[in-house]
């Protein structure tokens, strides 16, 4: 499995949400649903409830980001309603390890979110509980933000990390991913882009969507962490 796009739906039309997975429906590979608290960051979106909606209208798997506080209590309630992935923030964690575990239990993908200040080399040891990691590329908290191209030698060091572990890892990154960003994305070693406005900015979200598989095929295809795939 190469590229994964992951759509935000936190830049498309809230009143239309279902209408909008399935504007993407065909191109996309799964849709990305970001829960936030006003606590960890201070925007607010959604929670379970509106996530439950998302995924029984959905055709494509649900990624959520949950950028909240005490994910150690809440990340089990978006695997129990069925989101193929459940990603929440090691700075917000208390037992990292153990919610991991929980959430892949419950039949769930288990990510792992660090902000652009945090380091992944703490975390190496983490990865083998880990089915994603994601590497924010914008602060936590709102669509739209500027890329932030000091992480992407986080990514490269992210992939050598997963490369050298034993097991597949998702690298994912997230924030100010548009077509030319994730070309620099890819060429470090990313392979789940997340794209909020550059997805659901335009006129055509599915074009949108196809142009960024395209850009991250080929900048993937000779990278040097594909080589060795
Ligand atoms: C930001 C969210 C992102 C957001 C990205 O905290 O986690 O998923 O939707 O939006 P863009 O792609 O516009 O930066
Ligand atoms: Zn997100």
């Amino acid at each position: 499995m190469g590229v994964q796009i992951a759509p935000s739906i936190l830049s498309a039309d809230f009143a239309r949400l279902a209408d909008e997975v399935v504007a993407v429906g065909n191109d996309a590979d799964w849709v990305h649903v970001d829960v936030m608290d006003n606590h960890f960051v201070p925007n607010l979106t959604l929670g379970r409830p509106v996530v439950e909606a998302i995924i029984k209208n959905s055709s494509l798997p649900v990624d959520c980001h949950l950028m909240i506080e005490d994910p150690d209590r809440w990340a089990i309630g978006y695997a129990e309603a069925g989101a193929s992935s459940v990603t929440f923030h090691v700075e917000a964690a208390h037992a990292p390890v153990r919610l991991a575990r929980t959430l892949r239990a419950a039949g769930a993908r288990a990510g792992m979110a660090l902000k652009p200040a945090t380091a992944v080399e703490p975390y190496a040891d983490l990865l083998p509980e880990l089915d994603m990691l994601l590497l924010m590329t914008v602060e936590p908290g709102f669509g739209g933000q500027q890329f932030l191209e000091v992480v992407v030698p986080k990514i490269r060091r992210a992939r050598e990390l997963v490369r050298d572990g034993q097991h597949r890892v998702w690298v994912q990154v997230d924030g100010g991913v548009d077509e030319d960003t994730i070309t620099q994305c890819a060429e470090a070693g990313a392979d789940v882009f997340v794209a909020g406005s550059s997805v659901y900015g335009g006129d055509d979200p599915a074009a949108a969507v196809r142009r960024l598989r395209a850009a991250a095929e080929q900048a993937s295809e000779h990278a040097w962490w594909a080589v060795s795939r």
